[in-house]
C-alpha cells in the first residue's frame, strides 16, 4: 500500500522534523491571523458605534495609536526571529549523515528517469537498477546525486525535503524509513516535457527482506530455459533494445537507457508512467511516444511473433 505522497505523512526523522517545522509556522500564523481579524472586526464595530452615537475621537488617540503599531511590528520582529531559529535548528539537524558507513546509492537524474547504482567496496557487489529504489527500514541511507543531462531534484516528502541534481557535480543527502512501505518521490525540478512523468519509488523493508531483494538484484540474468524466451532473449540483444539498455548476463551492455537485469522485479515501467504489465511494455515497446512523448526511446517494430517472444523473456527477468 502505497501512503499519500505529502510531507504531512512523515515516515522517518527527516521527514518528521520538517513536518514539525510546518505545523509550527501553520499555528503560529494561524494564530496571528486569528489575533489580527479579531482586532480588525473590534476596531471598526467600534468606531462604528461611535460613529453612531456622534461621540468625538478620544483624546490622546494619536499617541495610543503610535504605541500600537510599535507593539504590532516588535511581535512580528520576535515572530520572524523564532521562525528563523526553529528554521536554522531544523536544517543543522538534517545535515550530517548519523552513521560512519552508511548504505549508499548513487543516483543520476536522467530526462526522464532515474537511475539508480548501488555503491560496494567490491566490484561485484555493485549493480544498477531504476526507478525502484529499496532500503532497509530503520536505516540511514546516502545518496549521491548526479544528474546526466539538465537539473533534476529529488524529491520524497514522505521521507526527506528536496535535493538538486546538478550536471558534472555531485550533491548528497540522506534519508531514512522509520515505517516499512512504498513512498512516491518525483523529480521537482522542472527537467522537460515529461517532467511530470518521472517518478520513482522508495521501497522501505525489514532489513532481511532488503538483504534477499540485494542478493537477487546482484545476480546477473537468468539464461531463459523455454524456446520462446530464448528466441526472446535473441531478439532483445540483435534488435535495436541492445543499443541503449543493459542486462548482465548477455552482450547488451549500453548505460543510455535503464538497466533491464530485473526488470521484471519492478512495479512499474517509464519511472512510475505505466504498471509493470505484459500489455503496457508490450505498448511501451511498439511506441513509447503515445504513453510518454518526447521521451527518447524511439518505437520499435517487430514482428508479432518476435514481440511475444521478447515479452516473455523480459517477463522472466526477475
Ligand atoms: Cu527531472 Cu523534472
Amino acid at each position: 500500500m502505497i501512503p499519500d505522497q505529502s510531507v504531512l505523512a512523515s515516515a522517518g526523522p527527516l521527514a518528521a522534523r520538517t513536518e514539525r517545522l510546518w505545523w509550527f509556522s501553520f499555528w503560529v500564523a494561524a494564530g496571528v491571523y486569528v489575533l489580527t481579524m479579531g482586532f480588525l472586526v473590534w476596531s471598526i464595530a467600534r468606531a462604528r458605534r461611535r460613529a453612531r452615537d456622534g461621540e468625538p475621537m478620544a483624546a490622546g488617540s494619536d499617541q495610543r495609536m503610535t504605541r500600537a503599531v510599535s507593539y504590532g511590528s516588535g511581535a512580528t520582529v520576535v515572530i520572524l526571529l523564532l521562525f528563523l531559529g526553529f528554521d536554522l535548528s531544523v536544517g543543522r539537524t538534517l545535515s550530517p549523515i548519523p552513521s560512519k558507513r552508511p548504505l549508499t546509492i548513487e543516483v543520476a537524474g536522467h530526462q526522464w528517469w532515474w537511475e539508480a547504482t548501488y555503491a560496494d567496496t567490491s566490484a561485484h557487489g555493485r549493480f544498477t537498477t531504476a526507478n525502484e529504489v529499496h532500503i532497509p527500514v530503520g536505516e540511514p541511507v546516502l545518496f549521491l546525486l548526479e544528474a546526466r543531462d539538465v537539473i533534476h531534484s529529488i524529491w520524497v516528502p514522505n521521507l526527506a525535503g528536496k535535493k538538486d541534481l546538478v550536471p558534472g557535480y555531485t550533491t548528497s543527502f540522506w534519508l531514512q524509513a522509520d515505517t516499512a512501505g512504498v513512498y512516491r518521490g518525483q523529480c521537482a525540478e522542472f527537467c522537460g516535457t515529461q517532467h511530470a512523468k518521472m517518478a520513482m519509488f522508495i521501497v522501505a523493508e525489514p532489513r532481511a527482506k532488503f538483504d534477499a531483494w540485494v542478493a537477487n538484484q546482484r545476480e546477473p540474468a537468468k539464461t531463459p530455459t523455454d524456446e520462446s524466451a530464448q528466441r526472446g532473449k535473441e531478439v532483445f540483444v540483435t534488435s535495436s533494445c541492445a543499443m541503449c539498455h543493459s542486462i548482465e548476463g548477455t552482450e547488451a551492455g549500453s548505460k543510455v537507457g535503464p538497466d533491464l537485469t530485473h526488470l521484471a522485479s519492478r512495479s512499474t515501467i517509464a519511472a512510475g508512467t505505466l504498471p509493470n504489465t505484459r500489455s503496457a511494455l508490450s505498448n511501451w515497446i511498439r511506441d513509447a511516444q503515445a504513453s510518454k512523448p518526447g521521451v527518447k526511446m524511439p518505437p520499435t517494430a517487430l514482428a508479432p511473433r518476435d514481440l511475444a517472444a521478447l515479452l516473455t523473456y523480459l517477463e522472466g527477468l526477475k
